[in-house]
């Protein structure tokens, strides 16, 4: 680890609160690369000095940073499992299941939850946590305008019923947005909610060292209810499940104990 990144992370910490000790270093200089240059910052430091004076530059920082990609129903068939295997078991046990949607960014996964739900006839006001670390990601989503590129894996038919027409784009209805709640919420930083009985946390812990993916799969693991479901991304394992008293159901499912 260079000493130029070790400097710029404690100091990015004390100026944003940000704090990038959980992410892979390489992934990050490669994120940040092209942007110091265009920036003329030949290293950490400088570029910290840049963001230090011009903090206009921080906006465009915390979009490399964190990486917002998202889009409805990602990765289908999983989408379905969930639907048809995994949900049913927990609304048998539960009326209305309390989720969350964990580095939801701009908000896709956890409408994409909330279709699952009006299509089973749930109506759970607020029964969807979503958090993300970036606040501008938590706007888009609050606001639940999408290009349609981000809707090309909707079910047939799902277009007209859950969105409305706003020039080119579409956005998600009122009886959708009314089932979910955003907030703001850092996964390696602050205190983790708990009573779910499903979490999604998919497309997140890529980006974080080792040890970060540990501690937040331990306190998800901990803010589940018995029998609560986590439901990961399509690349992402949990590893040492079982000494977190979870049980995999299946590739990308692992349910509490
Ligand atoms: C690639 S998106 C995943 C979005 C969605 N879960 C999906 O699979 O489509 C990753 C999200 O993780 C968020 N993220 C990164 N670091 C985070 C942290 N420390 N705490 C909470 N969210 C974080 C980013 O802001 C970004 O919105």
């Amino acid at each position: 680890m260079s000493l130029d990144y070790e400097y710029f992370k404690e100091k990015m910490l004390e100026l944003t609160g940000f704090d990038l000790h959980g992410y892979k270093e390489k992934q990050i200089r490669r994120r940040l690369g092209t942007l110091m240059k265009s920036l003329g910052a030949e290293d950490f430091r400088a570029y910290y000095q840049i963001l230090k004076r011009e903090p206009q530059h921080l906006k465009r920082f915390f979009q490399r940073a964190t990486i917002n990609v998202s889009e409805f129903f990602r990765n289908p068939q999983r989408f379905q499992e969930l639907q048809e295997v995994h949900l049913p078991q927990l609304l048998a046990r539960q009326g209305c299941p309390r989720v969350w949607s964990a580095g939801a960014s701009t908000g896709e996964e956890a409408y994409t939850l909330a279709i699952i739900f009006s299509e089973l006839g749930l109506r759970c006001a607020r029964g969807i946590l979503a958090t993300d670390v970036d606040e501008e990601a938590l706007q888009f989503a609050r606001q639940g305008i999408y290009p349609p590129g981000r809707l090309r894996h909707l079910p047939p038919g799902y277009l007209p019923k859950y969105f409305r027409a706003v020039g080119e784009n579409h956005q998600v209805i009122d009886q959708v947005k009314s089932l979910v709640s955003f907030k703001r919420h850092d996964l390696l930083r602050d205190p983790f909610p708990s009573g779910f009985d499903l979490i999604l946390c998919r497309n997140v812990v890529i980006y974080f060292t080792q040890e970060a993916k540990e501690k937040i799969y331990r306190g998800l693991a901990q803010a589940l209810n018995p029998g609560g479901i986590i439901f990961t991304g399509a690349t992402e394992q949990i590893f040492g499940s079982r000494d977190l008293d979870l049980v995999n159901l299946s590739p990308f499912f692992y349910q509490k104990k």
